[in-house]
């Protein structure tokens, strides 16, 4: 349905069929918040909500690219794109990322079509990035692994559009499995799938991002100094999140680079427990979701009165054992766990009361853990899974 949507803008707008299709998801991240950057852990699932790309070579010298939400049709040069800080380049951005990897890629044009909201939190960012590179490697001659695919994706949004995030948003939405987290070790970039069967209640706050941009920045800093301050004390430190909270208290530091780095080494170590309980068949822990918002409220310092509002909140509805923000903080969404049907049926009161709350209409889903990126049929085929997963 949604291919075919994708597949009628490409027609309406360039003619013709496109040459190859294929989607990737939005993701949200149920524990290990700010520990990808500091060589942490983290447990994101795809999402429900996809991003869907059309392309076909156009023989020209220029990309060009048109998206179902936007008006016209942008774009940009073959050889050295620019950044233009217009909506195609995450579509530059990973074409720059492949001819730099020494890929020689067809200039194409290129229709995209998202149910992923944007500046929610829910990465639609690395959903367009990592589904144009999987399109791409549906062209003959293209094929890349879905891993290869997170990196262009990641590089791309580093260093072409210049947003300085970890991994995780982009290989959670190459290298998600449906009814599995995605357990990435951000020092070596290893992932393993940890089955994850449980509905999860997001809830976008509706808050404008403007301010997350700076204070992301910010927080990185501060690590970078928290790490360079233990580091004097313990220089094998290889990374923020390896020093262990009794190093991080006996090394007494100064605020704020105490706090940051006891979130840090705390919330990886939130994920260990997290993945082992999954592991052994066990639910997500309630509890630690819970610690896991309290620290990034108190300790980093990037929550909100929106995602405390409904982290209080979501946990006094019957069924519900665990909530936190997710994403970077300071506005975007958060997530609650527990019984299905209790999270559905809160829904309606929680969305009531947040309005009378705040004066804003928040959005609320339920999902479950979904596929990451895949190909798509350009015809009614069913669709198939990338070459190779891992
Ligand atoms: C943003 C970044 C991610 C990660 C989270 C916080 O979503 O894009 O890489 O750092 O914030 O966990």
């Amino acid at each position: 349905m949604t291919a075919a949507a994708t597949a009628l803008l490409f027609e309406r707008t360039f003619g013709g069929a496109p040459a190859a299709i294929a989607s990737a998801p939005a993701r949200v991240n149920l524990i290990g918040e700010h520990t990808d950057y500091n060589g942490g852990e983290v447990l994101p699932i795809a999402i429900a909500r996809r991003t869907y790309v059309a392309v076909r070579p156009n023989g020209r010298d220029e990309w060009r690219a048109a998206s179902a939400t936007q008006e016209g049709v942008g774009s940009f040069a073959a050889v050295r794109p620019q950044r233009s800080g217009q909506w195609w380049d995450y579509v530059a951005g990973v074409v720059n990322e492949l001819a730099a990897a020494g890929r020689r890629v067809p200039a194409c044009d290129v229709a995209v079509w998202s149910d992923v909201p944007a500046g929610a939190g829910l990465s639609s960012s690395a959903a367009l990035e990592v589904a144009v590179g999987a399109a791409l490697a549906e062209l003959p001659g293209g094929t890349r692994s879905a891993r290869a695919i997170a990196g262009d994706a990641w590089r791309a949004e580093v260093e072409f559009v210049g947003v300085q995030c970890g991994i995780m948003d982009q290989f959670a939405s190459a290298l998600a499995r449906a009814g599995h987290a995605l357990h990435v070790w951000c020092d070596t970039a290893a992932v393993e799938h940890v089955p994850m069967g449980d509905a999860v209640l997001i809830f976008d706050t509706a808050v404008p991002r403007s301010l997350r941009a700076s204070a992301f920045n910010t927080r990185r800093a501060e690590c970078e100094q928290a790490l360079a301050l233990l580091r004097a004390r313990y220089p094998e430190l290889a990374n923020l999140a390896q020093a262990e909270p009794e190093q991080i208290r006996e090394a007494v530091l100064p605020e704020p680079a105490a706090s940051r780095a006891l979130h840090v080494s705390e919330e990886t170590r939130r994920v260990r427990r997290a993945v082992g309980d999954l592991k052994e068949g066990r639910e997500l822990d309630g509890g630690l979701l819970l610690a896991s918002h309290d620290s990034l409220r108190r300790l980093y310092e990037c929550s909100s009165p929106e995602l405390d509002w409904f982290v209080e909140r979501a946990m006094r509805a019957p069924g519900v054992r665990g909530a936190r923000l997710t994403g970077a903080g300071w506005g975007g969404c958060a997530i609650a766990v527990g019984d299905e049907e209790a999270l559905a049926a809160s829904a309606p009161e929680l969305e009531r009361e947040y309005a009378l709350a705040f004066g804003r209409a928040p959005r609320i889903w339920l999902t479950r853990a979904e596929d990451g990126a895949r190909a798509e049929a350009c015809d009614s085929r069913p669709a198939a899974k990338l070459s190779s997963p891992a």
